[in-house]
């Protein structure tokens, strides 16, 4: 039995780092056909944990994010795509899993750590937002989803939400399933970094493509990306590790491009060494980078545009999807009440 469970929250448009670190590999693991279930959550009260004053940002999100599935390819005959604060069990299992875990646990998590550095809280943590990881393990455990693609950043939540697992199994019965994260195969897909080279793409930095972006937002980015700078001559040798326009042609970039777009080399590593030796211009490269993302992301702008002429229709696909989570996380939550023994009334 092979359950899927993932998820975003929607404080803004997905990006070309959401596509290869996590949405493509959903989208081929839903028609592989291999697994029993899918649920794919936007995760609207994980947003709200350091957004309570800006409920609008999340609000409005919920569709383009919602669109964003339906433009790669999640298609709500074969997953379930709903939304975390329609599922109240969720809030129900949290609060008991809030007694298994410590504060000084909660502590030591690096990626929210990480995070309330970068959001400057200092001494302001909102209580909410320091047991994300909590509410985490509830979405994935309510759903006795063993298999999690995510992101390198999430390791820490899929850890806390094991060491949750083994104490509620241990203290009371066997009834959660230990979940395992799935990271994409290729290790430059994990953290893509934005067009300034910065570690990661994020719409605070300013330094990202979305899915939703033109052909010609596309291309004017490509254009304005952060190369090798100390590649100031096309003749000169130039770097190519660390140079965010071959990381993002790691990422993306297939031989068939090369026979589609540049026939002067035959793959990756011929062009590579072109760069490295001198003589390869940085203008040749993002050409090249600039073709490549607006083939694969053409069809997706399309889907995306189609989709959004009927929102209502959206919302009714979140709406059903929302009702049939809601019947799974129910008879866990129904599940680990009676193996407390807080089932009073049976
Ligand atoms: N923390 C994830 C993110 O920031 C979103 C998320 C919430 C999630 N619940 C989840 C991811 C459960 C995987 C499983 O993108």
């Amino acid at each position: 039995m092979d359950i899927i469970l993932t998820g975003d929250r929607p404080t803004g448009r997905l990006h070309l780092g959401h596509y290869v670190g996590s949405l493509k590999r959903r989208a081929e693991m839903q028609n592989s056909g291999k697994y029993n279930d899918i649920y794919i959550m936007i995760a609207d009260a994980q947003a709200l944990t350091d957004n309570a004053d800006n409920i609008n940002k999340v609000r409005n999100n919920i569709s383009e994010v919602a669109l964003d599935y339906l433009a790669c390819g999640l298609d709500p005959a074969k997953s379930t795509i709903f939304i975390q604060s329609q599922i109240p069990e969720l809030f129900e299992l949290s609060a008991y899993y809030m007694n298994l875990v410590t504060v000084s646990r909660l502590q030591r998590n690096p990626t929210v750590k990480n995070e309330i550095h970068m959001r400057g809280f200092k001494q302001s943590i909102p209580v909410g937002f320091f047991t994300y990881p909590i509410s985490q393990a509830a979405d994935i455990t309510a759903f006795k989803a063993n298999i999690v693609p995510v992101g390198e950043d999430q390791l820490p939540m899929l850890e806390q939400t094991r060491e949750i697992v083994r104490s509620f199994n241990t203290l009371y019965k066997e009834v959660l399933v230990e979940p395992q994260a799935v990271l994409p195969d290729n290790s430059v897909c994990s953290r893509l970094p934005g067009l300034d080279g910065a570690a990661k793409m994020s719409k605070s930095l300013g330094n990202c493509i979305y899915l939703a972006d033109s052909s010609n937002d596309i291309k004017k980015k490509v254009q304005s990306m952060f190369t090798d700078q100390t590649h100031l001559h096309v003749e000169d040798p130039g770097h190519t590790e660390n140079n965010p326009v071959f990381i993002y042609l790691d990422a993306f970039c297939k031989d068939e491009h090369f026979a589609a777009f540049l026939p002067t080399y035959q793959n990756l590593d011929e062009m590579k060494a072109h760069y490295q030796r001198g003589g390869l211009g940085d203008g040749t490269v993002k050409k090249f980078l600039n073709e490549i993302l607006q083939a694969e992301l053409k069809p997706i702008r399309e889907r995306r545009e189609l989709f959004a002429q009927d929102i209502g229709a959206v919302f009714k696909m979140l709406h059903d999807g929302s009702q049939k989570a809601e019947a799974v996380a129910a008879q866990t939550l129904h599940d680990v009440k009676s193996a407390m023994g807080i089932d009073y009334f049976k």
